[in-house]
């Protein structure tokens, strides 16, 4: 939504599309936009246009390549332009052209909506207004929310835009993430979150940060900056006016509300700008709402994160958030609320291929760098490790009855890598959970636990759920995340960010490893005060400091992996065997491949090996071994013998101390360099993830957007 300067309705589509193409990680089975007008001129005020197209980002954009020269030219034609947009992975109904967001209402789109997450109860719904006579065209859950809205208008005419969004949402279950539009209210928005993640971005083209207490009112359409300092506390309202007041990197939004605009305020706000003379500077305002700031940073980096039950509202130039009242009709004012403009951390260049092929290439080569910006800060030079997010809480940790660990898919395999080396450093029992099942088997937890909850994204809906199922049980959560302003980081009593930068590949690769690095750091802390620990601790961090370098000669290897895809990038299957730390190692890259190669892998502790696994074994099956010189190294060399004795001929990842003469036979062995036992397996991991790499792309597969696969998975 533009203010001042309204950017030709082209251009809009423009930011839309941009944004999506940002997105399109978390979604790519179709995609769509509704944005005000229509192709005809004189109509403009009661028409939406809704353009909507199967397959990624780019057949859309290729769509409106195609129409009419001028047909989203109509820039003078409103002074506000506020279009919605959406990329999709399905969950419910199959990926076609009507089955993509915006739903709408209506044939005429008077009501258009788009979600992210799942209505549980819509079939009820659907039922409900089937009977009043709606027609439905889709098999989404999503259709319900934009049929019901034009119920609730068509019942309710009088109530506004904001309303009757919380009309509709208090009968929805389910998690979403939602924003409305409506030709009965052009130029108006309506965003609102429950369970999914939302955020506001605003831009203006004025200096919001001069003398450091900016203040931003806005007047009708027109938004001002002042410089005054004693304005700090001041808020501003005035007549039938919304009022933001940037203070101190707060935000408090004031609603349209005739109660708040009393004459009194109206006053004292033109007596403060008087009496301070302060330079009014008139500035462009526009705003942002996305389920992803990297759908927006390289507009803005001044981001609210929503809460739940937070609604947004933007109607002519004004932005109020209010949360959802109780009676939405009684016409009384919600609470004013007050919530923190954070300043995104992100760089454009972060989300940006730069010179490699894929985000998951370049991920993946940026290890070096994304550890050491986990350890940043943390690692003191005398060895000690401080993790601010949770030093407050560092006692009641220590005095824990178990720690346990809840993640997803890359998430919990960086848990498994940590598992034993968190035992060994807080003796303490350490228990390592699927999110899923552990709300599956709706798990008995105490007050003295503590539920640790690790999600790159800080949004998949299972881990998530299984906060806040542990959080009434009295139990301290962290949420260990990549994700500033996350649900995970916001709803957890404490956290650690991993700093690893934002991922953009489907397939997690430098958040892994800088999950683990962050797990490890953990222990440490654990540990700090424990004397007989000295010296593991002292080998631990000298080693993590060590550790980019190391990563470095890994990524050396990189084309004698892509020579070793050569060979094996047809096979239908691949058994990851190991044990020890490196059995992450093998969860973890037999999950890579899966994942972007489409083939049958698997990761095998190979202490199970003969309890199953060796029955597959013969000259033909394609088998890696992961070898290293630990505490287990002999159980390793066993289990090299029982699928030697087999025909088997595995290709080998070891480290540098492994004797040529314990590997003799093998032809392919991939050496990577030897550091403390429980950070090898990020040393391991990574000739995985180049393999999964050079598999997809020499079988010409989407290596960063994998088929059927979402990077945030924000349902059940
Ligand atoms: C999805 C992604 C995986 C990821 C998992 C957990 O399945 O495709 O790459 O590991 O979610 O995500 P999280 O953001 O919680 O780490």
């Amino acid at each position: 939504v533009n203010y001042l300067q309204p950017k030709k309705r082209e251009e809009i589509v423009q930011v839309l599309l941009q944004g999506l193409q940002r997105m399109e990680y978390r979604g790519y089975d179709s995609a769509g936009i509704a944005i005000d007008g229509s192709n005809d001129l004189n109509d403009m005020h009661s028409k939406v246009a809704l353009l909507r197209k199967t397959g990624k980002v780019s057949v859309l954009e290729d769509f409106i390549k195609e129409l009419p020269p001028n047909s989203l030219d109509m820039s003078m034609v409103l002074n506000v332009h506020c279009g919605i947009a959406h990329t999709r992975w399905a969950t419910h109904g199959s990926p076609k052209d009507v089955n993509s967001h915006p739903q709408r209402s209506n044939s005429d789109s008077e009501f258009v909506v788009v979600h992210n997450g799942i209505i549980t109860n819509f079939k009820e719904i659907k039922e409900y207004l089937t009977k009043k006579g709606h027609k439905f065209e889709s098999e989404t859950d999503t259709e319900v929310i934009a049929k019901l809205a034009q119920h609730v208008h068509d019942r309710y005419p009088g109530v506004n835009f904001r309303q009757l969004v919380e009309i509709v949402v208090q009968q929805l279950e389910g998690a979403f993430a939602l924003a409305f539009k409506s030709t009965k209210f052009p130029g108006q928005l309506v965003a609102t979150r429950r369970g999914s993640p939302l955020l506001v971005g605003i831009k203006s083209t004025g200096d919001l940060r001069s003398n450091n207490i900016p203040v931003l009112f806005s007047k009708g359409r027109r938004l001002f900056s002042s410089t005054a300092t004693h304005l700090r506390d001041a808020s501003f309202t005035s007549e039938n006016q919304s009022v933001l007041n940037l203070s101190q990197s707060m935000i408090s939004l004031t609603p349209r509300c005739p109660a708040l605009d009393s004459a009194d305020n109206s006053t004292t706000s033109t007596k403060a700008l008087h009496s301070s003379s302060v330079i009014e500077e008139e500035l462009g305002i526009e705003y942002f709402v996305a389920s992803d700031a990297s759908a927006i940073v390289e507009h803005t980096k001044q981001v609210i994160f929503l809460e739940d039950d937070d609604v947004v509202f933007v109607e002519d130039g004004t932005l109020s958030i209010q949360r959802i009242s109780k009676l939405p009709t009684d016409g009384q004012a919600n609470d004013v609320q007050k919530r923190e403009v954070i300043s995104l951390n992100m760089e454009l260049q972060e989300i940006m291929k730069g010179s490699f092929s894929t985000f998951m290439q370049k991920e993946i080569f940026e290890q070096p760098d994304s550890v050491v910006n986990t350890m940043r800060g943390r690692v003191l030079p005398n060895g000690q490790v401080v993790l601010g997010g949770i030093t407050d809480y560092l006692p009641d940790i220590k005095r824990c009855r178990r720690l346990i660990l809840v993640a997803c898919g890359t998430s919990y395999h960086s848990a498994i890598a940590c598992r034993q080396i968190l035992e060994e450093l807080s003796e303490l029992p350490v228990v390592v959970e699927l999110a899923s099942d552990f709300l599956d088997r709706q798990t008995p937890i105490f007050r003295d636990d503590v539920c640790m909850f690790v999600s790159q994204s800080g949004e998949t809906a299972d881990t998530l759920m299984a906060l806040r199922y542990c959080k009434p049980h009295g139990a301290l959560t962290i949420g260990i995340t990549n994700t500033v302003g996350s649900s995970i980081c916001r709803e957890s009593h404490c956290g650690v960010h991993i700093n690893a930068g934002p991922e953009i590949g489907v397939a997690s690769t430098k958040a892994y490893t800088s999950q683990i690095v962050a797990l490890l750091m953990f222990a440490l802390t654990l540990s700090d005060d424990r004397i007989s620990m000295q010296s593991r601790r002292n080998h631990v961090v000298q080693a993590l400091r060590e550790l980019p370098e190391m990563i470095r000669r890994v990524l050396q290897l990189d084309s004698q992996v892509s020579s070793i895809a050569d060979q094996i990038y047809k096979e239908k299957s691949l058994l990851v065997m190991g044990r020890g730390f490196n059995f992450a190692t093998c969860l973890e890259g037999a999950l890579k491949i899966k994942e972007l190669s489409y083939m049958h892998c698997e990761g095998i502790m190979s202490g199970e090996l003969k309890h199953g696994p060796l029955a597959m074994v013969d000259e033909h099956l394609k088998i890696c071994m992961v070898i290293c010189q630990d505490e287990v190294y002999k159980k390793s060399l066993n289990a090299l013998q029982q699928v030697v004795a087999r025909s088997g001929v595995p290709m080998i990842i070891a480290d540098e101390s492994v004797p040529l003469s314990d590997l003799a036979g093998m032809k392919q062995v991939l050496r990577v360099p030897r550091t403390v036992d429980c950070l090898q397996s990020i040393l391991t991991v990574i000739p995985l993830q180049l393999l999964a790499f050079h598999i997809a792309e020499k079988n010409g597969f989407n290596v960063d957007r994998p088929r059927n696969l979402a990077k945030s998975v924000t349902v059940e």
